[in-house]
């Protein structure tokens, strides 16, 4: 009945052949498609699973957890320790890195996790995901938590997994961005989605509009030129989405285009932006490259950026190559005062951002 589907294993097996490291990193997406699939059996049973309660703890950003984070985590954390492809792994929900003793003396890669991201939303039942990013282990000693800080144009994969009305596992290895479908029936993941492509051109962005007070002028400027619509500078009318579940937002851009922001605001001036680098934007940005699309902090590319903390956090501007484009561009004009109508003194008076 199924024959003639490209199940994952077979299409790893395709991609990934050749070198020892090629065979791991294969072996380490069928252990993280693993992971996916009791994930997604724990969230798929909602209310019926009594995992959806909130715990007193929180984590290291100082989120309430809920049961489902914790769960989530402990099905990585025991499927990395026990499969002898990880020497160390770091996640959303552990302060700091844990190194793990390969048993067989692997350990090649670095796991990197947001176990349950967007988890707020699992009371109300709107999809959630897991995050991905995998880093070359160092060779020949334990890691250390500067081995984690490497730039995310390190990555050797990353991907995504969501829990939707279908589970879908997302990634790349670097060679494109591929897109499985889970059949629960069967327990196998199934290309549904091979080579998918960003369009270049969107009429749709997300962004949490109820901080445009804190935004700067660059992302005000872009909201309001896409908000005015046909009659204005773009020539065309822009619809908003916001789901609050990057993941549930990066696969609609993935799917159909668009561009996702959480900028730099001033909400909390001591921090650069919400999402963070290494288990958010680093692989998130990973598939929107390998999708043809682009990831940048409004200022440099996500990619480009050097971490100085596992936890640390970036301005996200993500999804259509012409749109990141153009906000980057909008970023250069405000910086070097070429743009008008933030540099007049009547803007400067009025503006959050004015000295
Ligand atoms: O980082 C967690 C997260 O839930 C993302 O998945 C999502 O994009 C964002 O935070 C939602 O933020 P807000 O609560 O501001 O809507």
């Amino acid at each position: 009945m199924h024959q003639g589907r490209t199940t994952l294993s077979k299409f790893l097996i395709q991609q990934l052949q050749g070198s020892p490291e090629q065979n791991d990193l294969a072996a380490l997406m069928v252990d993280i498609a693993a992971c996916v699939k009791a994930i997604s059996a724990m969230t798929s049973k909602g209310m019926l699973g009594d995992v959806l309660d909130s715990l007193d703890s929180t984590n290291v950003h100082g989120e309430t957890q809920k049961k489902l984070d914790v769960l989530s985590n402990a099905v990585f954390i025991n499927t990395f320790s026990m499969g002898g492809l990880v020497a160390g792994l770091a996640s959303e929900e552990v302060d700091i890195p844990r190194y793990i003793d390969a048993r067989d003396g692997k350990g090649r890669f670095l796991a990197i996790f947001d176990p349950l991201d967007g988890s707020s939303n699992i009371d109300v039942n709107v999809s959630v995901g897991s995050i991905f990013s995998v880093l070359r282990a160092p060779e020949g000693r334990t890691p250390k938590p500067e081995d984690y800080l490497r730039p995310g144009s390190e990555q050797l994969a990353a991907g995504y997994a969501l829990y939707g009305p279908a589970t879908m596992l997302v990634i790349t290895v670097g060679k494109g961005t591929h897109g499985f479908t889970l059949d629960r029936e069967v327990g196998n993941f199934i290309l549904t989605h091979p080579n998918i492509e960003v369009p270049a051109d969107t009429s749709e962005f997300a962004i949490n509009a109820s901080n445009e007070r804190f935004w700067e002028p660059p992302i005000q400027r872009y909201v309001a030129e896409c908000k005015a619509g046909k009659n204005d500078v773009r020539g065309r009318d822009f619809t908003m989405r916001w789901i609050a579940s990057m993941v549930a937002e990066v696969h609609r851009i993935l799917m159909r285009g668009g561009v996702f922001m959480y900028p730099r605001d001033m909400k909390d001036p001591g921090k650069p932006g919400r999402l963070r680098l290494m288990y958010e934007a680093n692989p998130m940005t990973m598939v929107i490259e390998q999708a043809g699309g682009l990831g940048s902090t409004g200022r440099a590319r996500i990619l480009d950026v050097i971490p100085e903390d596992i936890h640390q956090r970036v301005p996200v501007i993500l999804g259509s190559s012409n749109e990141v484009e153009r906000i980057e561009r909008y970023h250069r004009d405000y910086d070097s005062g070429t743009d008008q109508r933030y540099t007049s003194p009547l803007f400067q008076e009025r503006s959050l951002f004015a000295n």
